[in-house]
């Protein structure tokens, strides 16, 4: 599909190439004009839930001029915001946070009341964990949503951000509308979904640079009035924006704007198990995933994007969006065959490493394994559901011995028996084996034979194919990356 060309507005929807399947795609002109301002005295922004994707939101709007009221309701968590600083690591944060506050356009409260008086539009960021049964635990999104209910004493448009169940707009307007003040219309809530792909890791660089945003909404004047929060964005014009480089805004209903979210992520978590799977059968035959990743992905219908063999996906979304996903299939009748598969791949990968090692180390029991990296991605301290905790329990059920480096991760509260050391090299001091989980930038440029003269053993495994085997090699250890030629394979019966 040709790039966006044309801006329109809701109420004259642009109906030239960019409209396909029924879904409106829409752009702005080349000079970024386009579209009247609708935001009006209400004019802030109130954003609900400050974690990784709500600080993002509240601190990126702020940094585009918009005036941002975040709510929080973790005192700990709210007391740093108000001080501008940010409750977790993520590349960028800090300064449009401390700036955002400094400036005024930027505050913090755990007053719904507050948050709300003078905002129009309101973001839905708070957590969604996986829930007992697949379906994600929406504890929080009620309790936001009755907090929201409770203050309303004007209409609102509550954009959520928060990754949903499919139809979860109509339900949270009825969560809402039980709560609405005496004589508050129901009508004057709208819902509109606007699902976030921002990665963390580069968290601020994708939501204020992203391909494309999803407004899904069947009001379209409320459709119109988010699409306006985003306006410098859209045209990119704010310092540093990239106006060769506008996003796409596709502006479609609730409920494909709810499974746009859950596809995309479905999709991801396919190419990197596929990929994982291709591996496996690498190993098996002797061929090498790196090179068959590059060939494929050549072709410009795959890509090379996300065609990374190695521990495969971690973090908040992958697993529980492609749970949720499958729950809603079985709700409707509908076995999820690919979503399933891709699940059992993406487990198989942390198995693979502890059965590796359990081959090279045999007996495994005693032995001391140290793990380079334990954040799930890099740029991020982020552990959730992360391949490095999976693998450090599992090794320390099997009774290893088991220390960790990360740059950013100094401690896990809830793996009392795994240490963590303040630098690499301590990390792999007496080490009978090394595995890299976490591919920090850092770690390619390690110093291979200060890592080996202190190392016990020889094993060094390269679980995200990051660093060179040949230097590693080089330093007299024995190097073994994830589907290369000359990996060592173990199959479902090791
Ligand atoms: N983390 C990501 O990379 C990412 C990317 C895209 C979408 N999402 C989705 O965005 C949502 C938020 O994810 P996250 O990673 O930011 O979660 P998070 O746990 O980091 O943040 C949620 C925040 O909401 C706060 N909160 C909970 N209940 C509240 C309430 N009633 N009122 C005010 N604040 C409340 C929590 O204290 C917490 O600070 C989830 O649905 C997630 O699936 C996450």
């Amino acid at each position: 599909m040709a790039g966006p060309v044309v801006y329109a507005q809701w109420s004259n929807v642009y109906t030239g190439p960019e409209v396909a399947n029924g879904l409106a795609t829409q752009g702005l002109d080349r000079e970024g004009n386009g579209g009247q301002h609708i935001m009006g005295e209400r004019s802030k922004v109130a954003v609900v839930g400050s974690g990784y994707v709500g600080t993002v939101v509240a601190a990126c709007l702020a940094s585009v001029g918009r005036e941002v009221v975040g709510v929080e309701i973790d005192p700990e968590k709210l007391a740093k915001l108000q001080r501008g600083s940010a409750p977790f690591f993520e590349p960028g944060l800090t300064e449009r946070l401390l700036d955002g506050v400094e400036s005024g356009r930027l505050t913090f409260t755990d007053d719904f009341e507050v948050a709300l008086v003078d905002a129009e539009v309101v973001f839905l960021c708070v957590d969604t964990p996986p829930g007992e049964t697949g379906h994600p635990d929406m504890r929080s999104v009620t309790a936001a949503a009755r907090s929201i209910g409770r203050a309303m004493h004007a209409p609102h448009v509550l954009v959520t951000k928060s990754t949903v169940p499919v139809g979860s707009g109509n339900w949270l307007e009825t969560v809402i509308e039980n709560e609405l003040p005496e004589g508050m219309d129901p009508e004057a809530l709208s819902v509109v979904s606007n699902p976030e792909f921002l990665r963390e890791g580069s968290a601020v660089e994708d939501f204020l640079h992203p391909d494309r945003i999803v407004l899904g909404g069947d009001q379209p004047a409320a459709v119109d009035t988010v699409a306006d929060v985003y306006r410098p964005i859209l045209e990119q014009a704010f310092p540093g924006g990239d106006k060769t480089k506008r996003p796409v805004l596709v502006t479609t209903s609730r409920s494909t704007a709810e499974t746009i979210k859950y596809a995309a992520n479905a999709f991801l978590a396919t190419k990197i198990s596929f990929i994982n799977e291709i591996a496996g059968i690498c190993e098996a035959v002797g061929a090498d995933v790196q090179e068959v990743a590059y060939g494929i992905g050549l072709d410009s219908r795959i890509s090379d994007r996300f065609l990374n063999a190695g521990l495969g996906w971690g973090g908040s979304c992958f697993g529980k969006d492609v749970l949720a996903l499958a729950a809603m299939a079985r709700e409707y009748g509908r076995e999820p065959h690919i979503l399933e598969a891709i699940r059992r791949v993406n487990d198989d990968q942390r198995d693979m490493v502890v059965r590796k090692l359990q081959k090279h180390l045999r007996p495994l029991r005693g032995r001391r394994i140290t793990l380079l990296g334990l954040a799930f991605k890099p740029n991020t301290d982020d552990t959730r559901d992360a391949p490095a905790l999976t693998i450090a329990r599992s090794l320390i059920a099997k009774g290893a011995v088991v220390k960790a480096y990360d740059p950013m991760v100094k401690e896990i509260p809830e793996i009392p028996e795994l240490k963590t050391t303040a630098d690499p090299y301590a990390a792999v001091e007496r080490a009978d084996a090394v595995v890299l989980v976490t591919e920090w930038p850092e770690f390619r440029e390690l110093d291979f034979e200060a890592v080996a003269s202190r190392m016990k053993g020889r094993c060094f495994l390269d679980g995200r194919n990051a660093v060179d085997p040949a230097t590693v090699r080089a330093a007299g250890l024995e190097y073994e990356g994830v589907g290369r030629a000359d990996s060592h394979p173990v199959s479902m019966f090791d």
